[in-house]
């Protein structure tokens, strides 16, 4: 297992070797390692066990600090970042040369944000480097919110996991970039798009267009737990299995289930706040994976705010027909 610390220094020494450290941030754990070393990349691919084809999100201390690494940043994705970041924010911008290919898949932009938390941007602040860090689980599964996520799938190939609490958002960082005059989000995350457009006006969401080769890594199956992860109407499946003797786990945005042992179910948020909800949407999806259930049941969030990222989430993680 790795050490699991706040010790910054020690974390530093790790990435200066080139090995990999995972980071605390406010979205999700990172596997981080040194983005301007391929070698270090490259195990970064093979610690997750992801297709290289799937580009890293680098991570920056500051706006600032940005601009090493890309040729030009659009106006208006320069506003964003003034806003939004530190935050839950990924620009895709021009790269420059010192960006290697295995960052970026070869693609001429680069995904870049600034984490909004204090361990890493202090972290962050002592390299000369930027650390390339995709979230810290094997690909396909469910992204970690805690050290302790991290530890019990990574555990064994990494050494050190710098140790920031649970995360505060929940959900991966926002991804957006331009085409020509178009600001595009290509990923929805934890930072809403109203947010978004109360600063740049109206964009336009790409985030399902699975066609798109300069979209994201977004793959269909994503953030998925082994177990049968069913969508639907909640009163209708739980009448449905229990009929059946199944043993089934719920999980719900308020609701709970007098008839569903207690340890079967989770609700996100007893008041339905959304931000709530998404804060603790991966953490459930694991206890409920962990659970002796059988099969989880879930159901769609409202299609407002945050409500739409944990849903391409929720449909990510669903067991297709
Ligand atoms: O919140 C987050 O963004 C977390 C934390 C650790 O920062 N990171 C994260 O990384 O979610 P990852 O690798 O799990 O997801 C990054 C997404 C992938 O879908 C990838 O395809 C996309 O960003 N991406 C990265 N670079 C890109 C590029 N140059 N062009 C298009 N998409 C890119
Ligand atoms: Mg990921």
């Amino acid at each position: 297992m790795a050490v699991i610390g706040q010790d910054i220094s020690r974390a530093k020494g790790v990435l200066d070797a080139g090995e990999l450290v995972a980071i605390p941030t406010e979205t999700v754990y990172g596997l981080a390692g040194n983005a301007l070393n391929p070698a270090a990349v490259a195990s970064i691919f093979e610690t997750k066990n992801r297709p290289s084809f799937d580009p890293l999100i680098i991570h920056v201390p500051s706006l600032g600090a940005a601009e090493n690494y890309v040729t030009n940043i659009p106006s208006p994705l320069r506003k964003l970042a003034e806003h939004f970041w530190p935050g839950p924010l990924t620009l895709l911008l021009p790269r420059k040369s010192n960006i290697p290919d295995i960052v970026t898949s070869g693609l001429d932009r680069v995904a870049v944000r600034v984490p909004d938390h204090s361990l890493s941007l202090d972290l962050l602040a002592q390299l000369d480097y930027p650390l390339a860090a995709p979230s810290a689980n094997p690909f396909g599964y469910i992204s970690p919110t805690s050290p302790k996520h991290v530890n019990a799938q990574l555990g064994d190939k990494i050494s050190y996991i710098l140790d920031g609490g649970n995360c505060k958002v929940g959900l991966e960082s926002t991804i957006v970039g331009m085409e020509e005059d178009e600001i595009v989000v290509y990923r929805l995350g934890g930072l809403d798009i109203s947010e978004i457009e109360s600063i740049v006006g109206k964009v336009t969401v790409k985030s399902h267009s699975s066609s798109n080769p300069q979209a994201p890594g977004l793959l269909e199956s994503h953030y998925a737990p082994t177990k049968p992860f069913i969508l639907g109407n909640l009163n209708e499946m739980v009448a449905y299995y229990q009929e059946r003797e199944v043993d089934f786990a719920v999980l719900s945005l308020s609701q709970s289930f007098p008839a569903v042992p207690v340890g079967n179910q989770i609700a996100l948020s007893p008041q339905a706040d959304l931000k709530d909800a998404a804060t603790h949407l991966f953490a459930a999806m694991r206890t409920l994976d962990e659970s002796n259930a059988t099969v989880i049941l879930a159901e769609l969030m409202p299609e407002e705010g945050l409500g739409k990222a944990i849903n391409d989430r929720l449909k990510r993680a669903s067991t297709k027909g």
